[in-house]
């Protein structure tokens, strides 16, 4: 089926941004449709700014899917990448599907998918760095 995608989305799917895979990071989110059979990975690092704000300093994705998927990736990671974790997670859709400037209805589950592989990257990072402080605190005892 032909859809009738607008120019903005055409242009984040043809030429997406922080396409790819980080080395060693903070935290990694996947999502998979079984209905489409699409996959989403979103890959964070998370480092502190000036004021030790736990901020995004990188974010990569890789998607296997369609052409909205693509393009809502690429658009989660333009409005995370550098933000402060507190204001990441709390991204949701319909601000994908707005600076987007629209989406076709069918394709709006695809936006969804794309912000809840950063959802489950930031938890994922939230669960390793409550992990590696419950064993800083062990070996602090042992000392
Ligand atoms: Fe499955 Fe777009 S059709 S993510």
């Amino acid at each position: 089926m032909l859809l009738n995608y607008n120019k903005k989305v055409m242009k984040e799917f043809t030429n997406p941004k922080n396409m790819g895979e980080i080395k060693n990071p903070s935290g990694v989110g996947k999502i998979g449709n079984p209905t489409c059979g699409d996959i989403i990975w979103v890959y964070i690092k998370v480092g502190k700014d000036k004021r030790g704000n736990e901020i995004l300093k990188d974010i990569k994705f890789k998607t296997f899917g369609c052409a909205a998927a693509i393009a809502t990736s690429s658009m989660v990671t333009k409005l995370a990448k550098g933000k402060k974790v507190s204001y990441a997670e709390k991204i949701n859709y319909k601000e994908i599907v707005k600076s987007l400037g629209g989406l076709p209805n069918i394709k709006i589950h695809c936006s969804t998918m794309a912000t809840e592989a950063l959802n489950r990257a930031i938890l994922d990072y939230k669960k390793k760095s409550r992990k590696g402080n419950k064993e800083n605190k062990k070996n602090d005892k042992k000392r």
